[in-house]
């Protein structure tokens, strides 16, 4: 398995539009690291005819293994149904309940096994583990109360927005166990976010949190459903009823009034609801599960929507044989639940497989950056997944700190955004005492689990390469002219898959076109075409593939920025930009950061007449934290004169890119004002 191509240089790569990975950096390729003998020994899979069994001309049928770790009401009688492509149908006609499969059954042999462990940002408090039997009895009595306070039934929205406590996944569960359809916002984002999403999912009930921890302070959560619901009646939408959760059980620690008629204290109101059980809905395979907001090319997010069966199905056997998850396993993914990796690899996966989830409430580095590790040591975390950025950030503020704990991992994860090989090799060599794999796991919101990834106990590791697609994906990377680059070129293309698999997202919610539009239609053979072998999934980034057969995901080929390992649509950003009156133009462009990977800088120009102050730009910068959350805070607005513009009108972003990247931007002589270029140089220093 040797590699001798290194890549060329972005700027030659054939791909015109690899946005990102234009500035993305480029690492030549790195030696193998095998697999621990003692991991080996003890890993779920480690048959190498698995390929065999997942080859093309296996499917669908292969993926009846998958199915097959679930238990359901009902067996299903048709794999795969492509009669409507691309809205393929996973495992028609079986039945099933999520919430059965990731606590009911657990019951006879697991009852009082810790299923989450919940870990208080602030040290003094106590961790909190949660047995599978109070989870089954938590569930219940909020179901109950959904069911029958709410009036909630299979098939309705609810949105969550709701912190890192252990009443997010009760929650979850409970929508999951009477089939209604959860909507988590992340905490982090803005209140006006949240409306957003209230609005499009059309949620009557919201379910938040009065307050949470983070970076040691107890932050005001409630006031942001305020926020929320009065932005959701601005698009036309009610809201019925807020449900809050207490941090502090018995103490309302918010500044806002539980507003009158419409908010309920959720865990007085629960006393109710004591000893009430509530028999798990038997939902069709392709019920839809959650919805899980993203953001696309086009300012509006889009709710992806996935599905009981085929995502259950897809994300239990990823925990088991690339997690590598036993049900005696503490497995920790320090993600967050309000992104699409806590959905799949904090809940879901590792619930439905029975091992211990831990749930961490608040920021690594709280108080100090040897925390996860006495996280680790206490609770003996023997499974780690983190992103990049918390790595790097980890790495920056203790570099030794890893090395005064006894954690002992076997395994750990990145996921979210490339990792540079001597970010790899510290996570390795000092976080896993050179005694744990590492898998660096490629996939997305939409994609509902794992598409890349080395199988732990079979494929060496490469620093910097996501791996092989995983049993059952088949990739192909195309040029832009919808030509197939050879495998193992080196060169880098638009990155797709073939054939489709059970975790994919069914549709976007209310936008079946954009999904086919988006998603399909690029490499689509023929739109009239029954046969799922004319429209392979393009995932939108940019990516390699080496003699090896390994990946490399060079960055998102659309409006897309990529923060800390969570995607930020441009659009959203820049018309967050322009609802200040005095901003008449917006671009933002993504920057390489050490710790985050990437974040944006905003350009804006002014009406005319209008003086540049860095009040103006202070006050960009609030728009984009009140618009969509701190997350998207720019690293700085930069007021300039005039956008650089192509004769034809339109914004060069790539020109901006290159000067907050410390780049020479080029040929800029065929702008129609190439003079601006200078000035903005002079005005971003
Ligand atoms: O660009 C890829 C990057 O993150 C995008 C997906 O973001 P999101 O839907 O928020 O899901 C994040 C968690 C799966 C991808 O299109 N990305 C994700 N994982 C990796 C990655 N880039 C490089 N290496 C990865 N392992």
């Amino acid at each position: 398995m040797s590699d001798d191509k290194s890549p060329r240089p972005a700027a030659q790569q054939p791909t015109a539009e690899v946005s990102e990975a234009q500035i993305a950096v480029h690492w030549p390729e790195e030696a193998y690291f095998p697999p621990p003998p003692q991991f080996i020994a003890q890993a779920n899979l480690t048959d190498p005819d698995i390929f065999a069994r997942f080859s093309l001309d296996k499917f669908p049928e292969c993926f009846k293994e998958f199915a097959d770790l679930l238990d359901w009401y009902k067996y299903w009688e048709t794999t795969l149904d492509t009669s409507n492509p691309p809205f393929w149908r996973w495992f028609v006609g079986g039945r099933i309940n999520a919430c059965y499969n990731c606590v009911d059954r657990h019951l006879p042999k697991y009852r009082n096994k810790t299923a989450i462990h919940f870990v208080p940002e602030p040290e003094h408090e106590a961790v909190h583990h949660l047995t599978y039997q109070e989870l089954y009895v938590r569930v219940n009595e909020l179901a109950a109360l959904l069911r029958d306070f709410c009036g909630l039934k299979a098939g309705d929205r609810v949105t969550l927005h709701m912190p890192m406590v252990a009443e997010l996944p009760v929650t979850m569960l409970a929508c999951a166990r009477l089939g209604v359809i959860h909507s988590q916002v992340f905490s982090g984002f803005s209140g006006k976010a949240c409306g957003d999403r209230i609005a499009d999912s059309e949620s009557r009930v919201l379910i938040t949190m009065d307050a949470y921890y983070r970076g040691g302070k107890l932050l005001d959560h409630k006031e942001k459903a305020d926020i929320a619901v009065d932005e959701a009646a601005k698009a036309g939408h009610q809201v019925d009823k807020v449900l809050i959760w207490q941090r502090h059980p018995g103490q309302y620690s918010s500044a806002t009034t539980p507003v009158e008629g419409r908010d309920v204290l959720l865990n007085e109101r629960l006393r109710q609801y004591r000893g009430q059980r509530v028999a798990p809905v038997s939902l069709p395979a392709e019920a839809p599960l959650f919805l899980m907001y993203t953001s696309g090319t086009t300012g509006r997010p889009k709710g992806c929507q996935h599905s009981v069966g085929g995502y259950l199905a897809y994300v239990a056997w990823t925990s088991k044989n690339i997690q590598d998850i036993h049900p005696e396993d503490v497995y920790w993914c320090m993600a967050d639940i309000g992104w699409i990796t806590g959905h799949s690899y904090i809940v879901y996966g590792p619930l439905a497989l029975a091992a211990s989830s831990v749930v961490y409430e608040g920021v690594p580095t709280h108080p100090d950056p040897g925390r996860p590790w006495r996280i680790a040591e206490e609770l003996d975390v023997n499974i780690f997944h983190t992103s990049p950025t918390a790595i790097r950030a980890l790495r920056r503020d203790g570099p030794d700190e890893p090395t005064k704990y006894h954690h002992h991992f076997k395994h750990m994860t990145t996921v979210g955004e490339p990792i540079e090989p001597e970010v790899w090799k510290w996570y390795h060599k000092v976080v896993g005492k050179g005694a744990a794999v590492i898998v660096d796991t490629w996939w997305q919101t939409e994609t509902g689990g794992f598409l890349c990834s080395t199988v732990p106990g079979i494929h060496p590791m490469k620093p910097g390469s996501a791996g092989p697609a995983i049993p059952g994906i088949h990739p192909v990377i195309y040029d832009d002219e919808g030509q197939e680059l050879p495998s193992g070129s080196g060169m880098a293309g638009n990155i797709c898959i073939r054939n489709p698999w059970p975790g994919a997202f069914q549709t976007i919610w209310k936008d079946p076109e954009r999904y086919v539009r988006q998603y399909y239609s690029r490499y689509c053979r023929d739109p009239q075409s029954k046969d799922w072998r004319d429209w392979p999934y393009l995932a939108g980034d940019g990516a390699m593939q080496a003699a090896d057969g390994y990946y490399r995901i060079l960055g998102r080929i659309d409006d897309v920025i990529n923060v800390a390992g969570h995607r930020l649509g441009t659009k959203e950003i820049e018309s967050a930009a322009l609802l200040v009156p005095e901003v008449v133009e917006a671009a933002v462009v993504p920057v390489s950061d050490d710790v985050k990977g990437k974040v944006p800088d905003l350009y804006v120009s002014l009406k005319p007449g209008l003086v540049p102050s860095a009040a103006i730009a202070d006050k960009v910068a609030a728009a984009v934290v009140d618009e969509i959350g701190a997350i998207a805070r720019p690293r700085r607005v930069v007021v300039v004169p005039d956008m650089p513009k192509t004769r034809s009108g339109k914004i060069m972003r790539r020109v901006l890119a290159a000067i907050s990247n410390g780049q020479d931007p080029g040929d800029v002589s065929t702008l129609a004002n190439p003079e601006i270029v200078g000035s903005i140089r002079d005005l971003a220093k």
